[in-house]
C-alpha cells in the first residue's frame, strides 16, 4: 500500500528518495509527494498522477538548478483510504505553523474524534486525510511543552489503529521521529547517513545495515557531526537480498522474471532443511518438538494466493500427519469464534508478513492460547516477530503485485512442515519421509521443465484471447490450483474468472457455460484424474472451450478443438507447484497482449496493511 522513504545526513539526496519510492511502486499507489529540507528552508511537492506520480516528482527535481545541499528528504507514495487521490491529500502533511512534516502508512482509526478536538482548538486542516491529524496533534503538544520529542511521543500515544509514521521537525531536520504499530518500518544506516523505509527493497543499494523499528515505541534517529545515533538501540536485521533481486534485469516485467525464478525459489526454500541423513531439521522453529508432538489440530489462515498455498498444504497435513486441518480466510477467522486450545497450531501464511487481516488472526489465535507459526518471505516482518515460530520462504523479494514464486515457495515450506510433523508424530516411517523428501526435491526440476514450454503455453493463451469468461476446475489439490489460476487471471487482466471444485459445477455454475466460456481443467495423473475428465465432458457438451492441464495427452478424452497445457508429473500432493505454472503464463500473456501492465494491476496493492 503506501510507501515511505526518508534520508537524513550526508547521503541525503532527493534522487535517492525518488529511487527508493520507485522500488516501492510495487506496493501500489495513486499519488506521491516529498519534502526536501536544507539549511535554507524546506520545500514540499505533491503529485497525484496515478502511477506516473513518481516520474513527475523526478521531472520536478531535474528542473531544479542547481540541486540544493539537503539535510533531510522524505518521500511518500499514497494508496488512498481517507480522501480521494489528489495533490491536496498526498503526503507529506504539514502543521499550521509549517514546522512539522508527517508521512504515514495505515489508518488512524480515531481520526474523526481527534480532528473535531483539534478544530475546536483552532487548527485548520488542508486535506481530507486521517493522516493530517497526526501533525496537528504534534503541533498542539509542542505549543504546550516546546519539546519536539515529547510532543511526538504524546501525539503517537493518542493514535488508534495500525500504522507506520515518520515525523520531521523542519527546524531540526537532522532528526527523524519514527513509530510503527502492526505495520513495517525499517531503519537503514550507512556511515553518516540514516534511512527509513516501509520496506527493505527501497534501501537495498543505499544502507549497509538494517534495523526494524520496534513495535509501539518511539524511535529517534539523529545524524550529528556525521554520527548516526538511534534511540532506543535496535536489533540488527539480517538482510540477504541483493539489489539484483529488485531489478527487472533482462525481463520485460517483474512478473515474468519472478515466474522464471520459481525453480530457484523452491530450491532455496527446501535447501538446508534436510540434514546429512535425509532427516528434516527445522531447528529454526521456536516451538519445541515435544510441543509439536502434542498438536491435535492445525488451522491455516491467509489471504488470496497465500490462502491458496495453505489450501494445498491442508491435503499433505491431513494425509501425512493425520491431524484435522481447518482453513480460513484471515478476515473471517476472527469473527467466527474459532475453537482453539494449546494443542492447536495456527499457521499464518503471508508473503509480506504484514497483511493486517492475517496478523490480527494470528494475534487473536495467540491470545486464545493456541501455538502460532507464520510462513513468511520477509525476514523480521511483523508477523515473523509476533508468532511463536517462523518458517521463512527463501524466494527473494517479490516485486510484482501478483504473487508467483512465493506461492510455490510457500507450498514448499508447508510441505516440509507436514513431513517434519509426520516424522515427529511417527505417522510416517522414516523411510517414507525420506522417499517423500526425494520426491519434493525433484519438483524444482519439474518446474524448470514446465518453464521450458512457455512458448507453447503462450500459443495456447493466444488462442484464448477472444473469450470473455474463464472457469478453472480441479479436484483435491487441483481445486486450490483452480482458485489460483482464476485469481491470477482476474487480477492482472480483469477478465471474469472463477475457480471451482470440479464436482461442484453441476450444482450451479454450469448454468453459465456457453460458447464464450473457457473451462480450464486441472487434471494431473492420480486417483481423481478420470473424475475431472468426466466433469470436462459435461462442460464440453454445453459448448465450452476446454483447456486441460495434464501430464500427458489424454487420448480418447479430447475433442479436436481442446487445448492442452502439458506439465511434468510429480507426486500428486506436490503437483500444484508445477500445474500452476501454465496458469501464471496464461494470465501474464493475456495481460501483456491486452496492453496492460502485469506488475501494476489497477486498485491492488502488494502489501495490504488495512483491514
Ligand atoms: C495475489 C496476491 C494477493 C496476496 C494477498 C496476501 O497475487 O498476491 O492475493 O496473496 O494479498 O498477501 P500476503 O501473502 O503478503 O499476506
Amino acid at each position: 500500500m503506501c510507501g515511505i522513504v526518508g534520508i537524513v545526513g550526508s547521503g541525503a539526496t532527493a534522487a535517492a528518495v525518488v529511487e527508493g519510492l520507485r522500488r516501492l511502486e510495487y506496493r501500489g499507489y495513486d499519488s506521491a509527494g516529498m519534502v526536501l529540507a536544507s539549511s535554507s528552508g524546506f520545500e514540499v511537492r505533491r503529485v497525484a498522477r496515478d502511477t506516473s506520480s513518481i516520474a513527475a516528482l523526478s521531472e520536478w527535481l531535474e528542473g531544479q538548478n542547481p540541486p540544493r545541499q539537503l539535510v533531510a528528504a522524505i518521500g511518500h507514495t499514497r494508496w488512498a483510504t481517507h480522501g480521494r487521490p489528489s495533490e491536496m491529500n498526498a503526503h507529506p502533511h504539514l502543521d499550521c505553523s509549517g514546522h512539522f512534516a508527517v508521512v504515514h502508512n495505515g489508518i488512524v482509526e480515531n481520526y474523526k474524534e481527534l480532528k473535531d478536538e483539534l478544530i475546536a482548538l483552532g487548527h485548520e486542516f488542508a486535506s481530507e486525510t486521517d493522516t493530517e491529524v497526526i501533525v496537528h496533534l504534534v503541533e498542539e503538544r509542542f505549543r504546550l511543552n516546546g519539546d519536539a520529542e515529547a510532543s511526538v511521543q504524546e501525539a503517537f500515544s493518542r493514535l488508534m489503529g495500525s500504522m507506520a509514521v515518520v515525523v520531521l521537525d523542519l527546524r531540526e531536520p537532522n532528526t527523524l521521529y519514527m513509530m510503527r504499530r502492526m505495520a513495517p518500518l525499517v531503519v537503514g544506516v550507512d556511515d553518516s547517513t540514516l534511512f527509513v523505509a516501509s520496506d527493505v527493497p527501497a534501501l537495498l543499494d543505499s544502507a549497509s545495515s538494517y534495523f526494524m523499528v520496534p513495535e509501539d515505541t518511539l524511535t529517534v534517529g539523529k545524524v550529528r557531526s556525521n554520527i548516526v545515533t538511534l534511540s532506543p538501540e535496535l536489533d540488527e536485521l539480517r538482510v540477504e537480498w541483493d539489489v539484483s533481486r529488485v531489478e527487472v534485469g533482462g525481463f520485460s516485467d517483474f512478473m515474468s522474471k519472478e515466474i522464471d525464478e520459481q525453480p530457484r525459489s523452491l530450491r532455496d526454500t527446501l535447501a538446508g532443511r534436510v540434514d546429512q541423513e535425509g532427516r528434516i531439521s527445522l531447528d529454526e522453529l521456536n516451538i519445541t518438538q515435544e510441543e509439536l508432538k502434542t498438536i491435535q489440530k492445525v488451522v491455516i489462515v491467509g489471504c488470496g494466493t497465500s490462502l491458496h498455498a495453505g489450501m494445498v498444504a491442508r491435503y499433505a497435513l491431513e494425509h501425512f500427519v493425520r491431524v484435522p486441518v481447518e482453513i480460513d480466510v484471515s478476515s473471517e477467522f476472527r469473527y467466527r469464534d474459532p475453537v482453539l486450545s494449546p494443542t492447536t497450531l495456527v499457521v499464518g501464511v503471508s508473503q509480506s508478513g504484514e497483511t493486517l487481516d492475517t496478523m490480527v488472526a494470528l494475534s487473536e489465535a495467540k491470545a486464545s492460547g493456541a501455538k502460532t507459526l507464520v510462513v513468511s518471505n520477509v525476514v523480521g516482518s511483523s508477523m515473523a516477530r509476533m508468532a511463536d515460530a517462523v518458517l521463512y520462504t527463501r524466494a527473494g523479494p517479490e516485486i510484482s503485485v501478483a504473487s508467483t514464486k512465493t506461492f510455490i515457495a510457500q507450498i514448499g515450506a508447508l510441505e516440509i512442515l507436514a513431513l517434519y510433523l509426520a516424522d515427529l508424530k511417527r505417522t510416517l516411517y522414516p523411510s517414507e519421509v525420506n522417499e517423500l523428501i526425494g520426491r519434493l526435491n525433484a519438483v524444482p526440476e519439474a518446474i524448470s521443465v514446465a518453464l521450458s514450454q512457455i512458448k507453447e503455453y503462450e500459443r495456447v493463451a493466444q488462442r484464448l484471447l477472444g473469450y470473455d469468461r474463464f472457469y478453472f476446475i480441479g479436484r483435491n489439490v487441483g481445486y486450490p490450483v483452480a482458485l489460483e489460476g482464476a485469481l491470477k487471471l482476474k487480477e492482472i487482466t480483469y477478465t471474469p474468472s472463477e475457480g471451482y471444485p470440479a464436482g461442484e459445477l453441476k450444482h450451479g455454475p454450469i448454468a453459465m457455460i456457453d460458447e464464450q466460456a473457457v473451462v480450464v481443467a486441472i487434471a494431473p495423473k492420480g486417483a481423481l484424474y478420470e473424475k475431472v475428465l468426466a466433469n470436462v465432458e459435461e462442460v464440453r457438451a454445453r459448448g465450452a472451450k476446454v483447456v486441460l492441464v495434464v501430464n500427458e495427452m489424454p487420448a480418447g478424452h479430447m475433442a479436436s478443438d481442446d487445448d492442452v497445457f502439458l506439465v511434468p508429473q510429480v507426486h500428486q500432493l506436490f503437483s500444484p507447484m508445477v500445474d500452476v505454472v501454465p496458469l501464471q503464463v496464461l494470465a501474464h500473456y493475456t495481460s501483456v497482449a491486452r496492453g496492460l501492465d502485469p506488475d501494476r494491476p489497477r486498485n491492488l496493492a502488494k502489501t495490504v496493511t488495512v483491514e
